[in-house]
């Protein structure tokens, strides 16, 4: 798996740097990542990318709270605030832990799926291309250009120099081509280990480490069990307690998610979210309102939950889930009224979405596994819960 991954990272340096590098031995190009993921690093946390100066990735993908934004933002943490402090988003941002394991998008034949990419619509194929976005983006971090960009990165002499160093002298002759190292090093940086340690409890069990609780271990049946729960028709990449797992097979899946009321009298915003319509590559009616399915790990400490934040608490999406097989789930137990509407009803994926319904103690136990999904780093976050 690791060499795979260092062959993957060496065929890309290849590919984003072109022949002049095909020269380089496999130990030059082993430390020439190495020079990326570290320049990348302080790309990530560099405030001055932003029109203001007061974000950078990492302020909204904060790594003390799992890669997401934690801010209030006026609203409890449910969307991200952009860098002019006025424009609020109708997105929750995502983890960028462990989204390196997104395949590229790409549309599947065999099952007509779409699969993979960044954004929870995929609207971007990789996280190069990703990182792209953000810095011109006019509601994050709101730069008017490429070049007024590279304009930021030329006034700090520790970038020209490792710029010119790894991507050769005449680097800052292109702002294109400055540009597109800015986001080849973010990526390498988004790549490392720092970004998906697999330390958690659960990766911990796995090597023999750590003992379930009987609590944890009826939700990791369950989880797994697609003859009782439906979790692992969607939140499972390999067979059952695989090394590696990232709790998400990458499609894309309309489960009901209501509109976030709260949020949008907030932002403004009236339109629907497409989802994976809004997508250029796609047009297919069919996909109206399927969103991403998101990585679980990490997720005890990366809540509000769904593309909208619209559920507070993680045993409320349990329960949501639930309220498709058991009738007597009526009500949502943030609000104490029956729960909403789906923003988009007529694409749900209902039968992925049939299970066995659920008694409270199943719906602990699910909580009580996905709480085991979370880093080393950030099991002292549980605590505060
Ligand atoms: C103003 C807040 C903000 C800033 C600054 C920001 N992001 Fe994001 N990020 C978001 C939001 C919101 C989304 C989801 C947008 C969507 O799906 O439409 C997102 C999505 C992502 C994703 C996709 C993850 C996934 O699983 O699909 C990655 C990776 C990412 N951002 C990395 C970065 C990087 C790298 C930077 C800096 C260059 C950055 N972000 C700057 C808010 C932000
Ligand atoms: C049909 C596919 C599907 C099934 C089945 C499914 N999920 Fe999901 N899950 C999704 C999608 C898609 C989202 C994101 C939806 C959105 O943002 O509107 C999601 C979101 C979540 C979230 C919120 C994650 C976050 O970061 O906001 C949790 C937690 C979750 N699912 C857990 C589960 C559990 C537990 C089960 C089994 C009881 C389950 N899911 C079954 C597709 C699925």
């Amino acid at each position: 798996m690791k060499y795979l991954n260092l062959v993957a990272l060496a065929t890309a340096v290849l590919l984003v740097t072109g022949c002049t590098n095909s020269t380089l031995s496999k130990q030059e190009l082993q430390e020439q990542i190495k020079q990326k993921e570290q320049l990348g690093k302080v790309l990530f946390f560099d405030k001055n990318l932003s029109k203001n100066r007061s974000q950078a990735c990492a302020t909204c993908h904060n790594p003390e709270r799992g890669f997401v934004d934690d801010r209030d933002n006026g609203i409890k943490a449910m969307a991200s605030m952009g860098d002019n402090k006025k424009s609020l988003g109708d997105r929750q941002a995502p983890s960028a832990a462990y989204a390196m394991f997104s395949p590229k998008f790409h549309y599947d034949k065999k099952s007509d799926q779409y699969i993979g990419g960044q954004f929870w619509d995929g609207r971007e194929g990789t996280l190069a291309g990703q990182a792209g976005g953000p810095p011109t983006n006019p509601i994050e971090m709101g730069m008017p250009s490429k070049k007024a960009v590279v304009d930021r990165l030329k006034e700090n002499p520790y970038y020209i120099e490792t710029f010119k160093n790894i991507y050769g002298e005449d680097i800052f002759l292109s702002n294109e081509k400055a540009y597109t190292a800015m986001t080849d090093s973010i990526e390498k940086f988004e790549q490392t280990k720092e970004f998906a340690p697999f330390d958690s409890k659960y990766d911990r069990f796995l090597r023999g480490e750590y003992d379930l609780t009987p609590l944890e271990d009826l939700g990791r049946s369950l989880f797994f069990s697609n003859a009782n729960n439906s979790c692992a028709n969607c939140h499972l990449n390999k067979p059952e307690d695989s090394e590696g797992e990232t709790f998400t097979n990458y499609e894309y899946h309309n489960i009901g998610t209501p509109i976030n009321h709260e949020l949008r009298a907030k932002n403004g915003v009236k339109d629907i979210d497409k989802g994976l319509l809004a997508n250029p590559e796609v047009t297919d009616k069919k996909h109206l309102g399927k969103h991403k399915v998101p990585t679980l790990r990490n997720v005890a400490v990366t809540g509000p939950y769904m593309h909208n934040g619209v559920f507070k608490d993680l045993r409320t999406v349990v329960e949501f889930y639930d309220k498709y097989n058991n009738k007597e789930r009526k009500i949502n137990p943030e609000t104490g009224k029956p729960w909403a509407e789906p923003e988009v009803e007529e694409t749900i994926s209902l039968d992925d979405l049939k299970a066995k319904k659920q008694n409270d103690r199943k719906i602990d136990a699910l909580v009580a596994f996905m709480k085991l999904l979370t880093d080393k780093r950030y099991e002292h976050l549980l605590e505060e819960e």
